[in-house]
């Protein structure tokens, strides 16, 4: 039987691997205990149409407004289509998605035109379809590898050929495969301020970037309104402000009005930025979450998780209001695939936040990411062992060609710590060429000293690293505001640049 090797166990994971074992040899690795990964922190849910009065095509027209112009139609087309039989298939799997008399309870969260995001275990979404979809593995024929770091690819020729592994003990091992398939989520370890977990430091983006595999879209980096501001910024879910609660500044007044027409329900991005003004106008005091008119058992009930979390940080959001900023969520970009998840590079695949399938453009609508993992996990599965370059009759080129590296003199001595401050500085929620510019300067510093290679923590540093400088070169390139993506030196919307899969080279970055 062919192997398979699939890199991650969130729900694209997860997905991918259940569905290729029937045919191949699958091995899955992940890098800490099986079942920690985003997924099982999402809590807002999984949006579908599964009611008579939605419709697909309203999944579709707000899934290409929240991208801002910039998705791929087709992807969403074939996202939104799809997605609701792999939400009866995640049912048929076990998951419970809650229900109101007997019909699906369906939160709203933003950009929404029809309340269509389904929960299981009012915010414990993520954690029980992540459940289901573990306890299935087990059972399957997958060979599991816990604790399991991927170092990289190994390539024969330009073709996939398996992957390097770091084991539990810190040895080493190659496995030979006929594909690979990246399933590693994001990054928010890019950046202090991240609902990710530690885990999320972009192994498979770099490794992908190293074997010479096309990304695009790194830009556009998620970051979510509402975070607590307590250490690990625990996130409070878009579906509290859905269910009612609305943010208030240091003096109690509502302000997001003023900014949007649909208020604490506006696109992410226009929340998280708003916020972030108006907590630089208040001298940098966090904006509080108001959840008090929605009562005590309703909110224990609904939100059980965010109830823990918020009540373990010393508030009873029953009376009291929550402090709140944004941090780092979610990367739109990634790793460019067709509709069948193959990458660039023959023998690779890539699915889930790794993946830039063109599902969201410049921001992704809200609770599309488990239906995106979903998805494109089962399309992947079946088309693995299929005409590699099917989807690619070209290979696409980079849109930007990488300048010359040109290294300050003057960086700072690295440390993640460091290289995540540069990162919210220069190319967090709002950015401008000159910190864009500075910002690649370090990282050119920095790319150039030697990393151990014997601990993991290193090797994810140089994925962090390698990964910064293509966001910030991305960001330079696109002179517009659009989406996630804003320049105080662009303020215009008008995006000169196409979504950027296939783009021919236009323009060289000037030298940093
Ligand atoms: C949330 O619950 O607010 C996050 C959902 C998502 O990121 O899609």
């Amino acid at each position: 039987m062919p192997r398979v090797i699939v890199v991650g166990s969130g729900i694209a994971g997860l997905t991918t691997a259940l569905d290729a074992a029937s045919g191949h040899d699958v091995v899955l690795v992940t890098k800490s205990a099986l079942g920690q990964s985003n997924t099982r922190y999402a809590q807002g849910g999984i949006a579908g149409v599964m009611s008579a009065e939605d419709s697909v095509d309203a999944h579709i027209a707000d899934t290409l407004a929240a991208g801002a112009g910039l998705c791929d139609e087709e992807a969403v087309r074939v996202l939104c289509t799809e997605g609701p039989d792999r939400i009866r298939e995640l049912i048929t799997f076990g998951v419970e998605f809650d229900r109101t008399d007997g019909e699906f309870a369906r939160g709203r969260e933003a950009a929404h035109s029809y309340p269509r995001v389904l929960h299981a275990g009012g915010d414990a979404t993520g954690a029980r379809i992540e459940a289901a979809l573990v306890a299935r593995i087990r059972e399957s024929s997958a060979e599991i590898l816990e604790d399991t770091f991927f170092v990289d690819l190994l390539l024969e020729d330009g073709h996939v050929a398996g992957a390097l592994l770091r084991l539990a003990d810190g040895a080493e091992r190659r496995i030979s495969a006929d594909a690979v398939v990246l399933a590693t989520g994001g990054a928010g370890q890019l950046y202090p301020y991240t609902t990710n977990p530690a885990v999320a430091t972009g192994d498979g983006a770099a490794a992908a970037l190293r074997a010479g595999a096309l990304l695009a879209d790194l830009e556009f980096y998620q970051f979510h309104p509402t975070a607590l501001t307590t250490a690990d910024r625990f996130l409070v879910s878009e579906a509290v402000r859905g269910e009612g609660a609305v943010l208030r500044n240091s003096i109690g007044e509502r302000f997001l009005a003023e900014i949007h027409p649909d208020a604490e329900l506006a696109p992410r991005d226009v929340v998280a930025r708003g916020i972030a003004a108006e907590m630089a106008a208040q001298g940098g005091i966090p904006v509080v979450l108001d959840a008090t008119m929605l009562g005590e058992s309703f909110l224990a009930e609904r939100f059980p998780v965010i109830d823990r979390a918020v009540r373990a940080s010393g508030i009873d959001w029953s009376q009291e209001y929550v402090p709140v900023s944004p941090a780092a969520h979610y990367w739109m970009g990634g790793v460019v695939t067709d509709l069948d998840g193959r990458t660039t590079v023959p023998g690779l695949y890539a699915v889930g936040e790794v993946a830039r399938t063109g599902v969201h453009g410049a921001n992704r609508l809200a609770s599309n990411s488990l239906l995106e993992g979903a998805v494109f996990g089962a399309r992947v599965a079946r088309a693995l062992g299929t005409d590699d370059q099917a989807g690619w009759p070209a290979r696409p080129a980079r849109p930007f060609a990488d300048p010359m590296r040109n290294p300050a003199t003057d960086a700072p001595p690295f440390s993640r710590g460091a290289l995540q401050q540069l990162m919210w500085d220069a190319a967090g929620l709002l950015r401008d060429g000159q910190g864009l510019r500075r910002a690649a300067r370090v990282l050119d510093a920095w790319s150039a000293l030697p990393l151990p290679t014997d601990n993991i923590r290193s090797l994810e540093d140089r994925n962090l690293l390698a990964l910064s400088r293509e966001l910030v070169l991305a960001a330079l390139f696109r002179t517009a505001s659009v989406g996630a993506h804003a320049r105080s030196d662009f303020p215009n919307s008008h995006s000169p640049l196409p979504a950027s899969a296939g783009a021919e080279p236009r323009e060289v970055v000037p030298a940093c």
